[in-house]
């Protein structure tokens, strides 16, 4: 399998803080069979100032310390870029998806649809696809005037039923813009109400490709598991979903 969303390089975001502690989430996912890992740090201007420079000084060695563990995963560099208003700040310098021209980007939290749209068309313009991570998550998307105590209410008595905005995930579908999911929605990680959007989405075909987003969370090594059980059980095209075949090998 190959994941195309991963925060295990060491010391440059949230990831792991340690080399140490890197080289024990890639024995994680080593176990769950992910063969190639691309490392893909947050770049948000102000917070995680990251560039491809680092990424792919931290992606070095940490292939050295993987190699010397024998843990068999080949690592390609990446990067999760923040869709808001500085973004046009790392234009100049962008690092895609390992030798594809995919750009993993996250919707801000708080973000209109018109900072996301203006942000995308200008990754078009340079010839990359937007791979807009884990929609399922993205608030604009998921919970659209659904957010709040009310919709956090009723996902506690498991009555969530709100429906993603499909009218704003095909105006982004038609700017070029592909998916991509997190095992960990599946697995119900972030609440009842992402696993169901998770659910619509993956039944609906939108998913491109599905990814870890590992963090050195406690319990990474079970979300990994109930997330993969749960994407076999519920789509027969699961491993295209886990190898991205069609875009990254
Ligand atoms: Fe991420």
């Amino acid at each position: 399998m190959i994941d195309c969303h991963c925060h295990l390089l060491f010391g440059i975001d949230d990831g792991p803080e340690t080399l140490d502690e890197a080289v024990s989430m890639a024995r994680i996912l080593f176990k769950h069979g992910f063969s190639t890992v691309h490392c893909t740090p947050h770049c948000i201007s102000g917070l995680y100032e990251n560039n491809p420079v680092i990424v792919r000084d931290r992606v070095t060695r940490l292939q050295q310390a993987l190699d010397r563990a024998e843990i068999t995963i080949r690592l390609r560099p990446g990067m999760e870029y923040y869709l808001d208003a500085r973004f046009s700040e790392h234009l100049p310098d962008l690092q895609p998806l390992g030798e594809s021209r995919l750009l993993l980007v996250e919707a801000p939290a708080w973000a209109g649809a018109d900072v996301i749209v203006g942000n995308i068309r200008q990754i078009v313009a340079r010839g990359f696809v937007p791979l807009i991570a884990h929609p399922e998550r993205c608030h604009l998307i998921a919970a659209p005037g659904q957010g709040g105590l009310w919709a956090k209410t009723r996902s506690l008595f498991g009555r969530a039923e709100p429906k993603p905005a499909w009218d704003l995930l095909a105006q982004l579908q038609d700017l070029g813009c592909l998916f991509q999911g997190n095992l960990g929605s599946f697995a119900g990680r972030y609440g009842k109400i992402v696993e169901h959007h998770a659910v619509s989405m993956l039944e609906a075909g939108l998913y491109s490709c599905i990814g870890s987003d590992s963090h050195p969370l406690p319990g990474l090594d079970e979300m990994i598991s109930a997330g993969l059980e749960a994407v076999c059980r519920l789509n027969s095209n699961h491993r295209q979903l886990l190898s991205a075949s069609r875009l990254l090998s």
